[in-house]
């Protein structure tokens, strides 16, 4: 009833009780449905992930499981950006609904003080001509009390931060809002501009030093700040100025 359905052609929202991922989920309805735009939410998940196949921990009525669809005009290399628009929205919807300092981990992590408050996990399906769709999945610990049946030792909640319980429906309907709109945005300019300084502004990374993890390995590098394309620039110990592309590196040391 709260998303703003009319200005995205063809939006359908599932809803389920328990699912193995919202993300799996999504990505089926997209091969199978043919809706343009898909958003998927559950109030569990049996076997939700992250990046790095880690294990999102995700029981029943306690934290957000939001996937959504879209199917953008463009190439794979512009892609990068929905994760960001994704991260941009579901901070200031904390933000706002909460009044919490939610901040933003480049490229998909929400924190609070440090620790793990969300993350976004962006998948897509692409053949010769480009993207066929994109699958942005969207967690969030909202009242979750305790995270002791995971490996989520860097983890916490609204709840926990606030003592409050929050309405999970207004929040993923914020988050909705939000990402649709800046997605949209980001799509039309081909690259972060429209959304760059509000991201910007609640980057936690920018003047602090980072290990970067690459499949060649480690380093360490002072982050300078982030570019149109949304890579997080670098200054390495050598010198040396270079652009990450989110992609299979992982950013420590906040
Ligand atoms: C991360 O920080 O590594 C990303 C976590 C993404 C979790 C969400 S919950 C909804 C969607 N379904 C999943 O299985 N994963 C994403």
């Amino acid at each position: 009833k709260y998303i703003q359905k009319s200005e995205f052609k063809s939006l359908k929202i599932f809803y389920t009780d328990e699912i193995d991922s919202t993300n799996t989920w999504a990505k089926k309805l997209a091969e199978e449905s043919g809706i343009k735009t898909i958003v998927c939410i559950s109030a569990s998940q049996t076997k939700g992930y992250g990046r790095h196949g880690n294990t999102w921990v995700s029981p029943h009525g306690q934290g957000i499981y939001l996937s959504i669809v879209l199917h953008p005009e463009i190439c794979t290399d512009k892609l990068p950006v929905i994760t960001l628009a994704a991260a941009l929205a579901a901070a200031e919807a904390i933000r706002e609904c909460s009044g919490v300092n939610a901040l933003i981990k480049w490229p998909n992590d929400i924190v609070f003080e440090g620790k793990k408050l969300g993350g976004i996990l962006t998948e897509m399906a692409a053949d010769m001509d480009g993207v066929r769709y994109v699958v942005c999945g969207i967690g969030i610990n909202v009242n979750n009390d305790t995270f002791k049946d995971g490996n989520l030792e860097y983890a916490v909640s609204l709840f926990n931060i606030t003592k409050k319980k929050y309405s999970r429906k207004k929040l993923i309907c914020d988050i909705t809002n939000k990402f649709l709109k800046y997605s949209d945005a980001v799509f039309k300019s081909g690259n972060l501009q429209p959304i760059k300084e509000k991201y910007k502004s609640l980057l936690v990374n920018i003047g602090k030093t980072v290990r970067i993890s690459e499949k060649k390995g480690e380093f360490e590098a002072l982050s300078e700040g982030i570019n149109d394309e949304g890579c997080l620039i670098v200054l390495k110990n050598n010198n040396e100025r270079v652009c990450i592309v989110s992609g299979d590196v992982s950013v420590r040391g906040i």
